[in-house]
């Protein structure tokens, strides 16, 4: 696992939007995973300026979730869907057929779960996946003690989850949907290159319990020390507690 420190958000921003251009100028339809949270949008944010600028031509790239809610219905303005249309997909200037998530409103979620893990199967597979992290050591929304060779399937969210979720719902805990769909960690660790930002003192003990701690189901997050290509990119707060 390699760690990265910069100063702050916006210079991990940089450094990751930098090496997904590389990546799409290498592989111009290269599927990249996208998650969402407000800890990515610095690098939506530069990778986008990068594509108005001419640096790169990302018209041929694709898009994935790594997760969504269950029950919000697809138009709603917080589903994950709705978020990454929003923050990535249009900024990039792509049209939606370039962009693939699972269906949170579909009535056979389970078959909706293993249909998406099919389909990123014969999309190639991701070739590189972003993840945030939660204060609680959670990749996509794969809570503390989710089996590290998990697939994609619906989880329950956490209480803390939904309390640090809430700030996207008004403010109103009773907003945030219970259950998600979440690519599995299994899943993720397929993804060829895996870029994790973190940002932010509230961050710190899952970022040194990510890079530092054994790896255990506990800390989803500690699955990347099992990654042959991981990257931690982590501003100085969110690294104050690393050894
Ligand atoms: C969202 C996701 C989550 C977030 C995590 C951190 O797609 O996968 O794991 O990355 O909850 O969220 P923020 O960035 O809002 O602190």
């Amino acid at each position: 696992m390699e760690v990265v420190i910069v100063p702050d958000a916006k210079a991990g921003g940089e450094l990751i939007a930098e090496a997904m251009a590389a990546l799409v100028r290498r592989k111009p339809d290269a599927l990249l995973g996208v998650a969402t949270g407000s800890t990515p949008l610095p690098i939506y944010e530069a990778l986008a300026a990068k594509v108005r600028a001419g640096e790169v031509d990302a018209a041929r790239a694709r898009i994935c979730q790594l997760d969504e809610y269950v029950g919000l219905p697809a138009g709603h303005p917080e589903s994950y869907r709705s978020v990454v249309l929003r923050e990535v997909v249009e900024p990039l200037g792509l049209d939606e057929s370039a962009f693939m998530g699972p269906d949170g409103s579909a009535e056979d979620v389970q078959g909706a779960c293993e249909a998406y893990d099919r389909a990123l199967a014969e999309a190639g597979g991701v070739d590189l996946q972003l993840l945030g992290i939660g204060t609680d050591g959670h990749i996509g929304f794969n809570e503390p003690c989710s089996s590290l060779a998990s697939r994609t399937r619906i989880k329950t969210l956490t209480e803390q989850t939904r309390v640090d979720n809430a700030r996207f719902f008004e403010g109103d805990i009773d907003q945030v949907p219970h259950h998600v769909i979440t690519q599995g960690i299994g899943t993720i660790l397929e993804a060829r290159h895996l870029v994790l930002l973190a940002t932010g003192e509230g961050k710190a003990d899952a970022v040194a319990a990510t890079v530092e701690g054994p790896v255990a189901s506990v800390v989803p997050a500690s699955a990347l020390q099992l990654h042959p290509h991981a990257t931690v990119v982590v501003d100085e707060a969110a690294a104050s507690k690393l050894k």
